[in-house]
């Protein structure tokens, strides 16, 4: 059932992406305009979203169709090629972009090829905005770009208490005592019991979804994420802060606002951040996203104290792979266009570019020699290759589908991939044989993760359903819905 609304993205679909698509499958529908209020109309909050939802994906900095730039008041006024004014500040009647927006020929904004009219009611928020004088908000400046300034005014929504559909889990973790599993939940981290499945704690967060978690050295849990198309981040939790309440046996913790259980703001970008790794020792953090960017943090003077290091741009598309070689100098990273790619960090060159996927890869990992390293992706294979020298292919050991992610096993020479074939498969790093193949899932794994003794495996689908291994002989431990209050959802019918 939650396939049939699988994507609301127009950009997934055009671009026909299989696991994109799946990742941004609960993008809330925008939000509609509000119809004009009693007070003046806010630029800032009234009008510019409208432009945003509807106008800069062609006139933004960048694509300036009719050389019009949407994304500052200033360009607004400025106009176009038509070298016409827009707005005729207090003159309705007299503004341009009215008369485009209202049109009913081929030279109606948005242009009818491409959609629809906007709302009537869109459009009189932008003609009472003229009517009262189209004035900019204060302290706003004229050069300010409305995306900035529209996210930084963004609040995040407070997770619902239960969720009407379950939700993909697109990140996992266990906690270093191996005892809970953190799964990305939507506008939250949820924490969770593997011995009994149940829900311990609750973390609100900015981010609409966790695209990747890992727990540093001192505990603290960094997670990459976003909300797809708008921002992305990465942010380093404390998940042992003291709670700022309960709800029915729950701790709430609140990662928006509270300092305590916020450690830090890393780092904020446009679009979605995927992938993250870190050095054993925590001081090197990597993350790597849909601005096609590899971002290398360092952590040795704390995080108060954390500097970006180097930005990397080697990929002509999204990076979905990030991963630190044990020398702490080589970074392996994959790439939805289509290679895997060996970075020096010292002498900041691309080393090596490994083809032979020719198509999307999702993840990467490093052996631990650092010698060879691994890379996995929409052809189904998981690709074993050298590290220096000539990009040679080792071996290949292939899922009948996709492979979205893999990990490495702390302790053993393991590694672990998880596909949209439903399975997991757990793989000698130096054989490359198949140790064991996990199933019982019932949809597309987005996300696996091993505990930190490397005695347990979980794996998280788009289903909601995380399910818990032992390594050692493939037993479950435990199986549920990592969805806030589903079971309670499901079970309500009854009566
Ligand atoms: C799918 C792409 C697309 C979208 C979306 C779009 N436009 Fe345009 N717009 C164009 C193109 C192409 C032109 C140049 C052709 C022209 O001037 O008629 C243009 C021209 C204009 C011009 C004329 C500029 C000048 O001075 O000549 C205005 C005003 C304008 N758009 C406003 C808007 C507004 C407001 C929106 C959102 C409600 C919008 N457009 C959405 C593609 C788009």
């Amino acid at each position: 059932m939650l396939r049939s609304h699988r994507c609301y993205c127009v950009l997934c679909l055009a671009l026909g992406l299989t696991l994109a698509l799946a990742f941004f499958l609960l993008a809330p529908p925008p939000a509609s305009a509000q119809p004009p209020k009693k007070g003046p109309v806010s630029f800032i909050n009234d009008v510019a979203p409208i432009f945003k939802e509807n106008c800069f994906a062609c006139h933004d900095a960048k694509k300036r169709k009719g050389k019009l730039d949407l994304t500052t008041y200033e360009g607004l006024r400025k106009g176009g090629s038509r070298e016409l004014d827009l707005v005729t500040p207090g003159k309705p009647d007299e503004s341009l972009i009215l008369d485009m927006l209202n049109a009913t020929d081929k030279g109606r904004m948005p242009p009818p090829e491409t959609g629809d009219a906007l709302p009537k009611a869109k459009i009189a928020v932008i003609e009472q905005w003229i009517k009262e004088g189209a004035r900019l908000d204060n302290g706003l400046t004229p050069k300010a770009d409305l995306l900035r300034e529209l996210r930084v005014r963004w609040v995040p929504p407070v997770p619902a208490p239960a969720y009407p559909h379950a939700v993909p889990i697109t990140a996992l973790a266990f906690t270093p005592d191996g005892k809970k599993v953190v799964a990305g939940g939507n506008h939250e981290l949820t924490v969770w019991n593997v011995a009994d499945g149940k829900l311990d704690k609750r973390v609100r967060t900015r981010a609409e979804r966790a695209y990747a978690m890992l727990f540093l050295p001192d505990g603290k849990l960094a997670v990459a994420g976003g909300r797809p198309g708008q921002e992305g981040d990465v942010r380093i939790y404390n998940l042992d802060a003291a709670p700022a309440k309960t709800e029915v046996g729950v701790t709430i913790l609140d990662g928006v606002n509270d300092k305590n259980v916020l450690v830090k703001h890393l780092l904020e970008s446009d679009d979605s951040i995927l992938c993250l790794d870190a050095s054993a020792d925590g001081k090197k953090l990597v993350c790597g996203g849909c601005d096609r960017l590899v971002n290398v943090f360092d952590l040795s003077g704390g995080y108060a104290n954390a500097k970006l290091e180097q930005t990397i741009e080697n990929h002509a598309d999204w990076v979905f792979g990030v991963a630190l070689a044990p020398d702490r100098q080589h970074l392996l990273t994959g790439s939805r266009d289509k290679t895997a790619k060996v970075w020096d960090l010292k002498t900041k060159e691309s080393v090596l570019t490994f083809p032979a996927h020719q198509n999307t890869v999702y993840a990467v990992a490093v052996a631990k020699d650092g010698k060879t390293g691994f890379s996995a992706g929409e052809d189904n294979q998981l690709r074993q290759w050298n590290t220096s020298g000539e990009a040679r292919q080792l071996r290949a050991m292939a899922h009948s589908k996709a492979v979205l992610r893999m990990t490495h096993n702390p302790k053993q020479p393991l590694l672990a991939s998880c596909s949209s074939d439903q399975t997991v498969r757990i793989w000698n790093e130096q054989s490359g044989s198949a140790v064991r193949t996990l199933s019982g899932h019932t949809d597309w794994i987005y996300s696996v993760a091993f505990s930190a003794d490397g005695t347990l495996v979980a794996a998280g689908a788009h289903n909601g359903e995380v399910r818990v291994w032992k390594v050692a002989d493939g037993t479950l431990v435990k199986a549920f819905n990592a969805t806030p209050g589903y079971a309670a959802t499901a079970e309500a019918p009854k009566k």
